[in-house]
């Protein structure tokens, strides 16, 4: 992972409104992001995916660096129908920091 956690972290406020990370996170909107490294895409269990995410992962999508990089790029590009109504992260370095930031969270 390339990116500078301290400053994902700052990125990380276009995602919290939807996601929680650390001790304690709670799913909201979004399925809480601890361990989402290696996470097969659609399968935390007590949240309730689209059929979309699901489908994903049923075909082999696991979370990484390069599959986090592409889907926070432009989400519904990647995985058509998913309902995560965010429209992506331009800059590169915003996507590298906040893919640092998630690693941080996450053992492997
Ligand atoms: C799903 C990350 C912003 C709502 C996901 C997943 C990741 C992710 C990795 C898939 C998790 C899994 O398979 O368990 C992020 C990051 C964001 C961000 C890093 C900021 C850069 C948002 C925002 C919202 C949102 C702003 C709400 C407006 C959702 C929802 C899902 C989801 C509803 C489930 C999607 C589905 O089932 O199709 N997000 N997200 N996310 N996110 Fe986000």
């Amino acid at each position: 992972v390339a990116g500078d956690a301290d400053k994902g972290a700052k990125v990380f406020k276009k995602c919290a409104a939807c996601h929680a990370v650390g001790d304690n996170a709670k799913n909201k909107v979004g399925p809480q992001l601890n361990e989402v490294f290696g996470r097969t895409a659609g399968t935390l269990e007590g949240y309730k995916y689209s059929k979309a995410m699901i489908s994903a992962g049923d075909g082999g999508l696991v979370w990484d660096d390069a599959s986090l990089t592409t889907y926070l790029e432009k989400p519904k590009a990647m995985i058509k129908g998913t309902k995560m109504a965010f429209a992506g992260l331009k800059k590169e370095e915003d996507l590298e920091n906040v893919i640092a930031y998630l690693a941080t969270f996450s053992s492997t």
